[in-house]
C-alpha cells in the first residue's frame, strides 16, 4: 500500500490547513493527523491544495514530429503544471482519425504514466474536412475517445459539422470545434486590426471566429447537442456564447492563458514567438474574455500548448508556425490574469482549471471534490512564490514560449496522480 500524508494544507485556498492522508490513490481521511512509519509526507506549509488540473487542449506531436515533442516529454510538463489528464488533440502524422491511433497514444501515455493521456479524435478523415472518421470506432476502443477536434482546423462545411454533432450525441461524446471560417482567414498572420495594418500583415478578422461559433451553436440547438468551442479569442464570441446559452443550447468553452494575458502590442516586437492561431487580439478582447471566464460564459481554461522546432518557429513572421507552449506556466496566468485581479478565487481556479474541464471532456476520475472517498488526482500550489520563466527549463523539448524572462505568480509544488507523487518541487518523480 502506497500512503502519502499531505500535511498542513489548504484545500481551495479555506480556512484553517488541515492534513490529507492518500492511501492507495484515494483520499481516506482530512483532518489532524499523524504520519504511519511507511507514509511518505509532503509538509505543505499552508499552501493552496487543488483537485488536478485538466488540460482538455494539448498538442503533443507524437506521432510524427516528436524531435519538437513526444507523450513522455509532454506528460513531463503537464504534471509539472500541476496536470493529471491532457486531452491530445489529433493532429498528428498521422492523423488520429481512426482506433489504431488513438488506442497507441492512449497506451503510450499510460507507459509515460505522469498524466492521463486522453486522445481525441480527428471528426474528418486525414483532418480533410471532407468525410466523416469512423467516431463510433474510435469512442469504443481501448482509448474510449470521449472528445472529437480538428483542431488547427475547422470543420467549415455545415453539413458536416451537423452530421458530427448528431452522431455525437448518439455516441455520449463532445465536438469540440477551432471556430476560423478558411475563406476568411486565407494568408492571414494577425488579428485584422491597427496594429496588422500598420506592420502590412493580411488580417485574420474577429468575425471568422464569431461567424462559425454562431453557426455552430445554431446546429447544436437543433441536433441536441452538445459543442465544445476551442479557444475563444473575441469579445464578440463571448455575446454569442452568452446569448446561446441563455437559449439552452449545450455549449461549452474554453479559453488560452495567452488571450487572458496577451494582446496584438506584441506584434510590434516582429517575434513570431508571439504568432498563435487564433491570433492574440486586442486588450479589450482580453477583458471581455477574463470577465466572461469568471461569469462562467467561459466555462474553462485550456492551454493549447503547441510545441514548435526551432527552425519552424524562428524564422520570418509569414512563414513562421503559429503555437505556443502553455502546460508549464497556465496556472501562472491564471494567478496573473484572475486570481491577483480579483476575478477568481481558489475554488474558482478549482472550477476553471479542473472540474468544468474533466465534466466536459466527459472524465469522472478527475475534477473531483477533495473529500474522504474521492480519487487523489491533486495539485498543490505555492500561490505567492514568484518565478521567472526560461523556455530552455521546460521538460518539453521544443522552448517557444512567449513568457520567457517574464516573473510569474503561482508556483506548482507537488501533483499526485491517483495517489502517486508525479512532480515534487520542479522535478519529475519518475
Ligand atoms: O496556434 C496553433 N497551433 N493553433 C492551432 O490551431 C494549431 C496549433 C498547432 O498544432 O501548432
Ligand atoms: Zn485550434
Ligand atoms: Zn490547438
Amino acid at each position: 500500500m502506497t500512503t502519502v500524508l499531505i500535511k498542513g494544507a489548504r484545500p481551495y485556498g479555506e480556512g484553517d490547513p488541515v492534513d490529507v492522508l492518500v492511501e492507495d490513490g484515494v483520499i481516506t481521511d482530512i483532518g489532524s493527523l499523524d504520519a504511519s512509519e511507511d507514509a511518505e509526507v509532503i509538509d505543505a506549509g499552508g499552501q493552496v491544495l487543488l483537485p488536478g488540473f485538466v488540460d482538455l487542449h494539448t498538442h503533443l506531436r507524437e506521432p510524427g514530429r516528436e524531435d519538437t515533442e513526444t507523450i513522455a516529454t509532454g506528460s513531463a510538463a503537464a504534471a509539472l503544471g500541476g496536470y493529471t489528464a491532457v486531452f491530445a488533440m489529433a493532429n498528428t502524422d498521422p492523423v488520429a482519425d481512426n482506433a489504431v491511433i488513438v488506442d497507441h497514444v492512449w497506451r503510450r501515455g499510460q507507459e509515460a504514466g505522469l498524466v492521463d493521456v486522453h486522445p481525441v479524435g480527428a471528426v474528418t478523415v486525414g483532418l480533410k474536412g471532407e468525410k466523416l472518421a469512423e467516431l463510433g470506432t474510435m469512442a469504443k476502443s481501448e482509448a474510449r475517445v470521449k472528445v472529437f477536434s480538428d483542431d488547427g482546423l475547422c470543420v467549415a462545411d455545415p453539413l458536416l459539422m451537423r452530421r458530427a454533432l448528431e452522431y455525437s450525441t448518439a455516441l455520449g461524446v463532445v465536438i469540440a470545434q477551432h471556430a476560423e471560417e478558411p475563406r476568411l482567414t486565407v494568408g492571414a498572420q494577425a488579428h485584422e486590426g491597427e496594429q496588422a495594418a500598420r506592420l502590412g500583415y493580411t488580417g485574420w478578422p474577429a468575425s471568422a471566429e464569431e461567424s462559425i461559433v454562431a453557426r455552430d451553436c445554431l446546429l447544436a440547438r437543433h441536433a441536441n447537442a452538445r459543442l465544445h468551442v476551442c479557444h475563444v479569442s473575441t469579445s464578440g464570441t463571448a455575446d454569442i456564447l452568452k446569448w446561446a446559452k441563455e437559449r439552452g443550447t449545450k455549449v461549452s468553452a474554453e479559453v488560452t492563458p495567452h488571450h487572458l494575458l496577451l494582446t496584438d502590442e506584441r506584434l510590434a516586437t516582429y517575434d513570431p514567438v508571439n504568432k498563435v492561431n487564433p491570433p492574440l487580439r486586442t486588450e479589450s478582447d482580453a477583458e471581455k474574455l477574463r470577465a466572461a471566464l469568471a461569469e462562467g460564459v467561459i466555462d474553462c481554461v485550456a492551454t493549447d500548448h503547441a510545441p514548435h522546432a526551432v527552425q519552424d518557429k524562428d524564422r520570418e513572421w509569414n512563414s513562421a508556425r503559429p503555437g505556443m507552449l502553455g502546460l508549464q506556466t497556465a496556472l501562472s496566468i491564471v494567478v496573473e490574469t484572475m486570481v491577483r485581479t480579483g476575478l477568481l478565487d481558489w475554488r474558482g481556479v478549482a472550477r476553471v482549471m479542473s472540474e468544468r474541464p474533466a465534466e466536459i471532456g466527459n472524465l469522472t476520475d478527475h475534477g473531483r471534490p477533495i473529500e474522504v472517498g474521492e480519487p487523489a488526482n491533486l495539485t498543490l500550489v505555492d500561490p505567492d512564490t514568484e518565478w521567472i520563466v526560461r523556455g530552455a527549463e521546460f521538460a518539453s523539448i521544443a522552448a517557444n514560449t512567449p513568457y520567457e524572462g517574464m516573473r510569474l505568480p503561482g508556483v506548482v509544488t507537488a501533483t499526485l496522480l491517483r495517489g502517486r507523487i508525479t512532480a515534487r518541487e520542479g522535478k519529475i518523480i519518475p
